[in-house]
């Protein structure tokens, strides 16, 4: 599918699925809440992609400003669901695990690609990308909102965090159109497996794998407090498991892992 952009008359070249349909904005506040509008509208198909160069009002997880600089990828998978929400979360694990291999694939397999309990991903333990999964109803219909932010070439500021680029890392200058072509290809040929047969198990085997800090002593912050343990693993949900000083096994559902 190839859309002209009317401002620079470029033209932008995205190979995606036949299913899907494609949105693309200059600038919005941003492609998760643009895709809650499209739902509320209720024009969302099945199947939808909505990707921006710039957002003036990007957010990942508890709210932070989420900084997107055009030339970065800014983009939203919207998928009409009727699974539960606990399996739900299972897509963030699904999605850094394919974004991982497709980051691993386009360096070339040179880099240190780790993943960060529950929705980042790291090089060299600097962050390139998050992953923010949304759910939305809308009359009888139910529909997840998987918005991801990759560094693609500029590294955006952030406070009290190591943060990198593609472009730093593997000297690549890569196109979000080009970018998001082929990992949405891969994204959905996992996506289509894991609707049909359910495996997560299979998804979180992988994903330990590239797991950041597994079997270490990590602290999580769920947000009131800190819990600290050595990473002894992930449940048949994503949710992580800390076995704590005491020998208790504690399994915590949403949180962050505290560098
Ligand atoms: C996080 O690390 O906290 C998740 C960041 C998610 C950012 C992406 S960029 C595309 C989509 N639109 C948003 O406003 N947020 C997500």
């Amino acid at each position: 599918m190839a859309t002209i952009d009317k401002d620079s008359n470029e033209l932008t070249i995205f190979k995606i699925p036949a299913d899907y349909s494609l949105i693309t904005f200059k600038q919005v506040d941003s492609t998760n809440k643009a895709a809650k509008r499209l739902v509320n509208s209720g024009n969302a198909n099945k199947k939808s992609i909505i990707i921006s160069d710039e957002q003036s009002n990007g957010y990942g997880q508890r709210g932070r400003v989420w900084e997107s600089l055009k030339g970065n990828l800014h983009l939203s998978v919207l998928l009409e669901t009727d699974k539960q929400l606990k399996e739900l979360q299972e897509l963030v694990f699904l999605t850094a695990l394919v974004m991982a291999k497709y980051i691993a694939q386009v360096t070339h397999g040179n880099l240190d690609i780790k993943l960060k309990w529950p929705n980042d991903i790291l090089i060299d333990g600097k962050k390139i990308c998050g992953i923010l999964l949304e759910t939305i109803k809308f009359q009888n219909k139910q529909f997840v909102i998987i918005g991801i932010g990759v560094n693609l070439s500029k590294t955006p500021n952030v406070q009290d965090q190591a943060v990198t680029s593609l472009k730093k890392e593997a000297n690549i200058q890569t196109l979000p159109a080009e970018f998001t072509s082929g990992f949405i290809r891969q994204f959905d040929t996992e996506y289509c497996q894991w609707r049909q047969d359910g495996n997560f198990n299979k998804i979180r085997e992988e994903w330990k794998k590239l797991a950041y800090n597994l079997h270490q002593n990590v602290t999580i912050n769920n947000g009131n407090t800190n819990i600290s343990g050595r990473f002894h693993d992930i449940d048949d949900h994503g949710a992580i498991i800390l076995k704590t000083s005491n020998g208790q096994m504690v399994t915590i559902n949403h949180g962050n892992l505290v560098f």
